[in-house]
């Protein structure tokens, strides 16, 4: 159903796909000849509205380039499966996807940086507890056992970086830390996962790029800092806010991801 879906939308599957985290949404504004629909038309998955995802694949063109844009994505502290969680990503993989692009909202942990701030993921510590791949494997999808030495592309890296100067854009660097949620982090764990070398930490992200490596698929990941983690900042986290910084932050995320696209 979805390579027909999208194969009718552009005679061709598209190269890249995009999942936007929480407050990025408005990024899909910048779609030309656009169509959506639902994940529970395609996928039979429920959204749960107080995330504020929409739930929607957007099928359009970015610069005449075709492109796939998810609004949403599954999260662990939502009592998914892994399976669930596997199967989004890996039906994008199967019909011959090759490049993802992962964003988040996330908080921040190094206190060199400040909300507002975008960090180019350059690996990630997976504190959740869980990974997609438990389960049976279907090896038709990618290896039982996945490498992940470099699991964030370095030329993408090398990539936005360039963007970036163009457009004059501040880039933070650093480590992804992902915590199941959904209570945010206590002031001990923020102080353990920098202690671990962390710079930034979220709730989804890691499952993708888990994914999206045993699928071979080139990754590139951007967090939006949204917020100072628990105990940076003596403000108490709330999603309203998160959502907030969101929306403020998307221009400049947008002019990285138009960038980026023109380059790959
Ligand atoms: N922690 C975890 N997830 C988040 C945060 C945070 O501080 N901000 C946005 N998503």
């Amino acid at each position: 159903m979805l390579k027909k879906i999208v194969l009718k939308k552009f005679n061709r599957i598209p190269e890249t796909m995009i999942i936007l985290g929480s407050g990025i949404n408005s990024f899909v504004n910048n779609l030309n000849d656009s169509e959506s629909i639902s994940y529970k038309e395609l996928f039979n998955y429920d959204t749960d509205a107080s995330i504020g995802h929409s739930g929607l694949l957007h099928l359009g063109y970015i610069n005449k380039k075709s492109i796939l844009v998810l609004e949403g994505r599954k999260h662990y502290y939502e009592n998914v499966s892994d399976f669930d969680m596997r199967q989004m990503i890996q039906a994008f993989a199967s019909i011959g996807v090759k490049n993802i692009v992962v964003t988040n909202a996330c908080g921040g942990m190094n206190e060199s940086f400040k909300p507002g701030d975008i960090m180019v993921i350059e690996d990630h510590i997976n504190m959740s507890g869980r990974n997609p791949l438990v389960g049976l494997n279907n090896n038709d999808l990618g290896p039982r056992f996945v490498d992940m030495s470099e699991p964030y592309d370095l030329d993408f890296r090398e990539m936005i970086d360039k963007v970036a100067l163009k457009e004059n854009i501040e880039l933070q660097h650093g480590i992804y830390v992902s915590y199941i949620g959904p209570s945010y982090e206590t002031k001990a764990e923020i102080r353990a996962f920098r202690m671990l070398g962390g710079d930034a930490v979220g709730m989804s992200t890691v499952p993708e790029v888990i994914i999206a490596r045993q699928a071979n698929m080139r990754v590139l990941g951007l967090s939006l800092i949204t917020n100072m983690s628990t105990g940076i900042t003596k403000n108490l986290l709330s999603h309203e806010e998160v959502l907030e910084v969101g929306k403020l932050s998307v221009h400049k995320l947008s002019k990285l991801l138009i960038g980026f696209l023109e380059r790959i």
